[in-house]
């Protein structure tokens, strides 16, 4: 499937296509920011992306998954006003495949800065990282933050994973209103792709009612499809590869699974069609 996709990704990159960025955001841990964030980061770079991933969770799951991609760049240096920062690190660089902009210890100062400033920060640094990069995926602490919201001021596109669980449901909701805020505030272009159900146990009939509620309230914010809850899917995650690239039969119906959900998630930010 990757290679058929390459020349179709090629073609929009002479088509002078600019990078996007996707934010995935979601105020309660363990939905799935970080998995999809990492799949979709090993998908958009096996289609012949370049992509960038900005990890801007304290937690640094997503920079222990994609440890192998260090840039040598931390999430933190984003917040500092220097202008020449991502030249002097991407510059004369292949920038082919992933390219990680890992969390520090600085993180937790960003708290103290006023929004507008750390937004208007980090907005320039996604600015000037256009210049090298096609794709630039945004992983986001699991609570509303100066963090959070500066990701979400700088992004074009958000989605939240959610894993069909009453607490998690209201968490996507609140999430909803947050980004109807930012839009009014100040990023009337931030596209919501829509909510991800993921982690869902097929055997637990509560969370399979839960879903169907879900979808019935929110109608078209709900992604029309979903990953279940797969052994395979957090083995992958701590091994730092990708789902596919576990050599199990379990894996390659958790291969499928994910990729439907990276194809729509592409398809809306009109990377592929
Ligand atoms: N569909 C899934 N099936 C099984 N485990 C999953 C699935 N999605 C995520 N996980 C695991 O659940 C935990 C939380 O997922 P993660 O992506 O880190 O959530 P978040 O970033 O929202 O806190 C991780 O250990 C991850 O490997
Ligand atoms: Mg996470």
């Amino acid at each position: 499937m990757n290679t058929k996709l390459k020349p179709l990704v090629n073609a929009l990159l002479q088509a002078g296509f600019k990078m996007k960025t996707l934010a995935n955001a979601i105020q309660k841990g363990g939905q799935g920011k970080t998995f999809a964030t990492c799949h979709l980061a090993f998908d958009g770079a096996a289609r012949g992306l370049r992509v960038v991933v900005i990890d801007l969770d304290p937690q640094g799951n997503a920079s222990h998954t994609l440890a192998h991609y260090a840039s040598g760049l931390s999430s933190s240096q984003l917040y500092s006003g220097d202008e020449d920062l991502i030249s002097s690190v991407f510059g004369g660089r292949d920038n082919a495949g992933i390219s990680l902009i890992g969390k520090d210890a600085g993180l937790a100062n960003i708290e103290q800065m006023e929004t507008e400033d750390a937004a208007s920060e980090l907005r320039m640094q996604i600015e000037k990282l256009s210049e090298y990069f096609d794709l630039c995926l945004i992983d986001t602490p699991p609570f509303i933050s100066k963090l959070m919201a500066s990701a979400l001021y700088s992004s074009d596109y958000v989605m939240s994973p959610v894993e069909p669980e009453t607490y998690s449901i209201q968490g996507v909701q609140a999430m909803v209103s947050v980004i109807q805020n930012i839009r009014v505030r100040g990023n009337p272009g931030l596209k919501f792709i829509g909510m991800f159900p993921n982690r869902v146990n097929y055997r637990d009939q509560r969370q399979l009612d839960n879903l169907a509620s879900m979808r019935t309230a929110f109608k078209d914010l709900v992604m029309p499809f979903d990953c279940r809850q797969r052994g395979s899917f957090a083995e992958a995650q701590g091994d730092q590869i990708p789902v596919w690239q576990i050599k199990k039969t379990s894996a390659r119906v958790a291969a499928k699974e994910v990729r439907v959900m990276t194809q729509f998630v592409f398809e809306k930010m009109e990377i592929v069609q």
